[in-house]
């Protein structure tokens, strides 16, 4: 709900407030985020001070105490006296580096905003409401719209600004960001998820240290080493306990989260579009839109933070073609075969899998053009008949026969230099004139701020498409942006080519999804390299990472879970050794770490014996069965990997708390191991349980005295419970 008065604005939410206020001066000050209150003006708690060195505003005159330094911002400026990290930077016609927003007036809207070619979270009818906020430079005429978009039921608070240039001069944005959100002190601790490929978004928790500290890329991806979802907490918090922030940007390239601890002990969250390399040019007239940053706030803990993000996700951004239908479970010929496939091959591994119950196969890399090593190929989107002689038009129904549905791979931002894409277009890969171009996994990144590159590529992509009866696409991208440089953009305008290429991405990803509508995109950039809520508006899973050791994924599922829900993590059960770590693990753990994702197959079934061909038709039904559980149940983590307790656990539980699926995962072995009981979260404690491992327990004995949980020897040993209410 919002509630607007005398130019204070609240945005309420079930169990949070968020307040600001257009002060005097017009200054936009942050008064509240926290808890939900009852209202009323909140500026009481903002105390004016004569501070040494905090430079006070013209209009002040010999007042002292008013400095934009000390105040608490909504959207902070530049260049005149707020020494804090700014929300927004700009060199004017004249060459100065000077904003000074004040505020023009406000818009209260039924309904959540839109952005335009920018992904972003959407409401049904009465489920959220906008308000726009107008701030305005008065020398330069630059225009700031400020976009609250509040979702009631979901605790979430979006937030975008459109910047206008309403004067007559050109202006240089040096930095736009979505989000500014100051707080009152900063004895907060900082989460991020950070890694490297094949080991992303490991929880990392630090307290805040006097000054700015950062995670970001200048990658043009959202990338593997940091997420674009981070977190403040009070100290003490834990999954049920205390005051804690989540902030995530809908974006899929390069971007910062920068905290600030200030002087005077608050703190500063600023994140938006990295400000590395980006440079905009807005003419008189013209405008530019940030991507959307989204807040979630929670009085009680990281779990119910969770549910908030898990909620909103799952129904107010994913697109997903199987809304209200099970995903197919698919089985993926990468890690089985590599290059090294044909058709035969294919039907293979597709009649085997259709055996244990699986529903899809999914052709990995190396079907097209002359792409037998990663050396090269890309960019020729046409059957390599010599892999596949009749084509999919042959292939796809053969795989349907067998009973599955039939996906493909493609990288279509990319290409080999050994490609005809490549010999007809040199000038379509991103690189600066006389400079040989940097590889990465021996391929350039094709300009797709271009219109025409991105209409080639995507005529050809289609017309693959359309040749038979696919209904699933992985869409992969295999490196960081080097040498970006567009041949198509003055040189006065390179400064735009990071945040257009994803402009560009995101506008390919949205034909895709109009011209087939029923066609489900598994986002991946080597496993989760552009893993967020940007690239999960078109591609409602994303493959989560290229490592599938199970007990690896346990970090990485585990720092995933915060913001992202179950039905987006890309998840297979894969060979043991594993390919990545040569680690061994039972089957049974592998396919209960599988099942805390989108759960599928990435082996080579027709090495896989009887008995274990036995345990993967079970594994296949129970995901089956418990399918609901953990696309839409609450998650709890009951244990993390990181801590010492020897094992890592996490729940799926039914929204109406009748039904629970618990998954414990122990660590290496050692010798006499202490007995587990396993305290469970999120259940009624007013219902009894019948627990799949034996027995019937109250849910309050469940969460407060624990399951007994039977004494598992060996190496990651799993155990998988479903709790039914009697
Ligand atoms: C990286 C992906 O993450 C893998 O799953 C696989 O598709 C390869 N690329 C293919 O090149």
């Amino acid at each position: 709900m919002i509630h607007v008065d005398n130019n204070i604005f609240t945005l309420h939410t079930r169990r949070t407030t968020y307040q600001c206020k257009a002060d005097g001066h017009g200054v936009l000050l942050h008064t509240y985020y926290g808890a939900r209150v009852s209202g009323g003006d909140l500026s009481y708690r903002i105390r004016h001070a004569d501070r040494g060195f905090s430079p006070n505003p013209g209009e002040v005159g010999r007042c002292r105490t008013y400095s934009l330094d000390t105040l608490p911002q909504e959207y902070s400026t530049c260049g005149v006296g707020d020494y804090r990290i700014p929300a927004i930077a700009a060199e004017n016609a004249d060459g100065s580096q000077l904003v000074d927003l004040r505020f023009q007036g406000y818009e209260v809207r039924q309904g959540k905003y839109a952005l335009e070619g920018l992904p972003a979270f959407f409401a049904g009818g009465g489920e959220a409401e906008t308000l726009v906020v107008t701030l305005q430079d008065s020398t330069t005429r630059l225009t700031v719209e400020l976009y609250y978009g509040v979702f009631e039921g979901y605790d979430l608070i979006c937030r975008a600004a459109r910047i206008i240039n309403r004067g007559t001069q050109p202006v240089r944005l040096l930095r736009a960001a979505s989000l500014c959100l100051d707080f009152p002190q900063d004895n907060l601790d900082f989460i991020t998820f950070d890694g490297r490929h094949t080991m992303e978004r490991e929880f990392c928790r630090t307290p805040l240290r006097p000054g700015v500290q950062s995670i970001g890329s200048v990658r043009g991806t959202s990338s593997h080493q940091h997420n674009p979802f981070v977190m403040l907490c009070s100290p003490s918090a834990d999954e049920d306990h205390g005051l804690c922030f989540g902030a995530a940007l809908l974006y899929s390239g390069g971007f910062e989260a920068a905290v600030e601890s200030s002087q005077f002990r608050e703190a500063r969250l600023v994140m938006g579009v990295a400000p590395h390399h980006f440079c905009w040019t807005l003419g008189p007239g013209e405008a530019f839109t940030t991507p959307e940053a989204a807040l979630v706030c929670s009085p009680d803990g990281f779990a119910s933070m969770t549910h908030c993000w898990h909620r909103a996700v799952r129904r107010c951004l994913c697109r997903d073609p199987y809304e209200g239908r099970r995903r197919p479970v698919l089985v993926n010929n990468w890690e089985a075969t590599y290059f090294d496939f044909n058709a035969e091959k294919l039907v293979g591994i597709a009649r085997e899998a259709a055996a244990l119950g699986i529903e899809l196969l999914v052709m990995d890399d190396g079907w097209f053009g002359s792409r037998d090593s990663d050396f090269g190929g890309l960019g020729d989107w046409s059957v390599n008949r010599s892999k596949l002689p009749g084509g999919l038009e042959a292939l796809v129904p053969q795989i349907q026969g067998l009973g599955l549905g039939f996906g493909l791979w493609v990288e279509p931002e990319m290409v080999s230099e050994d490609s005809a894409l490549y010999r007809a277009h040199p000038d379509w890969a991103l690189g600066a004139p006389g400079r040989p171009q940097t590889r990465g996994r021996s391929q350039l990144v094709l300009d797709f701020t271009r219109r025409e590159v991105r209409d080639a590529v995507y005529s050809a992509i289609c017309e693959v498409l359309r040749s038979a009866d696919i209904c699933y696409m992985k869409w992969d991208m295999n490196r960081s942006l080097s040498d970006v440089w567009s041949a198509a953009i003055p040189a006065q305008r390179q400064g735009e080519v990071y945040h257009r290429y994803v402009l560009g991405l995101y506008e390919m990803l949205e034909r895709f999804r109009r011209e087939f509508p029923g066609l489900l995109i598994e986002g991946c950039s080597g496993g989760g390299g552009r893993f967020d809520l940007g690239m999960l508006y078109y591609t409602p899973q994303i493959w989560c990472s290229d490592n599938t050791d199970a007990v690896d994924r346990l970090r990485i599922q585990y720092g995933t879970s915060f913001c992202y829900p179950s039905c987006t993590v890309g998840a297979h059960v894969s060979a043991s050794p594993n390919e990545q770590t040569r680690r061994a693990a039972p089957l049974e753990t592998r396919g209960i770490v599988a099942m805390g994702g989108t759960f599928g197959f990435e082996l080579d079934l027709g090495r896989v014996d009887e008995q274990e061909k036995a345990v993967m038709a079970k594994q296949t039904a129970d995901y089956k069965k418990y399918y609901r559980l953990i696309a839409e149940g609450d998650y709890y983590r009951l244990s993390s990997p990181f801590g010492d307790e020897g094992y890592t656990a996490w729940a799926h539980v039914s929204p109406d708390r009748t039904e629970a699926l618990v998954s414990l995962v122990t660590g290496p072995t050692r010798a006499a191991l202490p007995f587990l009981c396993l305290r469970l979260r999120g259940l009624d404690a007013g219902k009894r349980y019948r627990v799949s491992g034996g027995g019937s327990y109250a849910g309050d004995v469940l969460m407060h005295a624990g399951y007994p949980v039977p004494p598992l020897a060996g190496d990651y040993q799993a155990v998988q419970l479903y709790l039914a209410a009697e």
